[in-house]
């Protein structure tokens, strides 16, 4: 049996980098979840297809093929056998994937990618409905949070970092508000904490004191 671990959370917890050294000190598959429905918002956007648009969006889900190729250190996402690694990074998808997540018909699809992706492999997912949803029975779940404020500030110096200067740290701290309720509020597998998952606030801890508490966890589940 493959052993599953299911990492949810909100944006700016930090969850990205603690899943991937993770999976790389543990030999886990490592699956970044937010990126199918980076990818699906994508091809909506290129296909000027609006959120209201669903049997647009039906047909563009019928033959949509979402691919992670684990090569080297960073992974490659492909859509339609192109690689859009960075393209959905870009602005246009951040602003608008959350309303296209939040579409029973985008999910419906989503989860089994996602469920077809894991197949066969000891893995780590992220996302926000990992332990809820796509995957009730893993092995270890954990939900990581943080204060907004500490989410603005990390997300703020970031955006620094990559020479993104045009937001204030308050506009930060506003998007951030607001995606989370997005989040949080939407009717179909919104971002809750599972209630067997194990509750980790990471607004004071270092990424390597929460690497390591999840590390601990889950080689005290996974005997071999
Ligand atoms: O983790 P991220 O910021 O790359 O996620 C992109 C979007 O997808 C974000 O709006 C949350 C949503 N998402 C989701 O609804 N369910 C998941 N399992 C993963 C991401």
């Amino acid at each position: 049996m493959a052993f599953i671990v299911a990492i949810d959370g909100p944006a700016g917890t930090g969850k990205s980098t603690i899943t991937k050294l993770i999976s790389e000190k543990l030999n886990l598959l490592n699956i970044n979840t937010g990126i199918i429905y980076r990818c699906i918002t994508l091809e909506c956007l290129n296909k000027n297809v609006t959120v209201n648009e669903l049997e647009k969006i039906d047909d563009i889900l019928k033959n949509i093929k979402i691919e992670i190729r684990h090569i080297g250190k960073q992974d490659q996402i492909f859509l339609n056998n192109e690689n859009v690694t960075s393209r959905i990074r870009f602005k246009d998808v951040d602003s608008n994937v959350a309303k296209y997540a939040a579409l029973k018909i985008v999910r419906d699809k989503a989860t089994p990618i996602t469920r077809k992706m894991a197949e066969n492999n000891d893995v780590i997912l992220e996302g926000r409905d990992i332990g809820t949803v796509v995957f009730p029975n893993a092995d270890v779940k954990i939900f990581l949070d943080c204060s907004e404020a500490e989410r603005a500030n990390r997300r703020y110096k970031q955006n620094i970092e990559n020479g993104i200067n045009n937001l204030t740290y308050e506009e930060v701290l506003e998007n951030i508000k607001q995606r989370n309720k997005l989040e949080t509020e939407r009717e179909i597998a919104p971002l809750v904490k599972a209630e067997d998952a194990i509750y980790i606030d990471t607004t004071n801890l270092k990424i390597e004191e929460v690497v390591n508490k999840i590390v601990n966890i889950i080689k005290e589940k996974r005997s071999y």
